[in-house]
């Protein structure tokens, strides 16, 4: 089988989604009915961590056991990555030893540098400029609630991080239109968000404008990992981009409402819709189990019969 790395939403094709998306919801079943689903016996996962993560790791290393195999934590703090070992020298020994590797860091050349050298797939479990695993696992609790996602409207509020960068890929992959709005000087940097051609992307000064008549109003956190050092300005930029009642209300009824989380309730979103009727934020962080086991199956054995 051809070694496939899942560093970027655009890696893969359209028609891979659409496999993905239906495996997902094969695997989801099977789980919730207690039926064993054991493709990756004997298999490994390492998962490379440089930042902190709940929901990224817990769905990786439960999602890889379910799957019959087995999963290794490695952080900055506790691996020779901390004291300055090339990530191509680790990338040379981890992947003799493992079938498949997760990764979260900071720039994105540092996993593009890992599976450059990698005899293992690789997967993004986010950079400082995407996070695919993340919006894979929503835009599939986007089309459980409401189906396709094709044609709808997606607003982005707030900052132009990996969340958002990795949105804007995904518009022009399952052709749907993305609103983006962020406060003056945070404005996408199409290069970084790895954008090219037909985006499927409108740029909003306004987010209440961006918002209006959404099906999904989605946003994150204002200060990113790695950004801590901006927090206060950053704060003060931000203040007037939060979700709240009164954006939902102008997104209307149906209006889905999504958070990568960990969310601040009163900064980046209101707790009345966090918490309220059209946040679907639990079953948005479940998902990515369900996601990542068709993803990992997927890079391991191809497609199922
Ligand atoms: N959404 C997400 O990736 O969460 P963690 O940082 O907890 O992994
Ligand atoms: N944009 C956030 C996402 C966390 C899951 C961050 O990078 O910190």
């Amino acid at each position: 089988m051809k070694l496939r790395h899942y560093l970027q939403f655009r890696d893969f094709s359209r028609a891979e989604y659409d496999y993905l998306l239906e495996r997902a919801r094969w695997i989801k079943a099977q789980f919730k009915q207690y039926q064993p689903h054991h493709p990756l016996v004997d298999r490994t996962l390492a998962m490379i961590f440089e930042k902190q993560s709940t929901r990224t790791r817990l769905s990786f290393e439960a999602g890889v056991q379910q799957l019959g195999g087995s999963a290794i934590f490695l952080s900055t703090r506790d691996t020779q990555l901390g004291r300055g070992e090339p990530v191509e020298d680790m990338a040379q020994v981890v992947s003799r030893m493992v079938d498949i590797v997760m990764i979260r860091t900071f720039e994105q050349s540092i996993l593009e540098r890992f599976a450059g050298v990698s005899r293992v797939p690789v997967i993004n479990g986010l950079s400082n400029e995407y996070h695919p695993c993340q919006v894979l696992g929503d835009i599939f609790t986007f089309t459980e609630h409401r189906g396709p996602i094709q044609g709808r409207t997606v607003a982005w509020i707030g900052d132009s991080n990996n969340v958002c960068n990795t949105w804007m890929q995904a518009a022009a992959i399952f052709e749907f239109k993305l609103h983006v709005s962020t406060p003056p000087g945070y404005e996408v940097e199409a290069e970084r968000a790895g954008i090219y051609g037909k985006t499927h992307c409108e740029h909003f000064a306004d987010p209440m404008e961006a918002a209006r008549g959404a099906d999904l109003v989605t946003t994150d956190v204002w200060t990113s990992m790695g950004f801590e050092a901006e927090d206060a300005e950053r704060k003060r930029d931000f203040s007037d981009w939060q979700v709240d009642a009164d954006m939902m209300k102008l997104a209307g009824p149906d209006a889905l409402f999504m958070h990568c989380l960990p969310a601040h309730r009163g900064e980046e979103v209101s707790a009345e819709v966090l918490d309220g009727p059209q946040s679907v934020v639990w079953d948005e962080a479940e998902n990515r189990l369900h996601t990542q086991k068709a993803l990992m199956e997927f890079l391991l054995l191809g497609k199922a019969a």
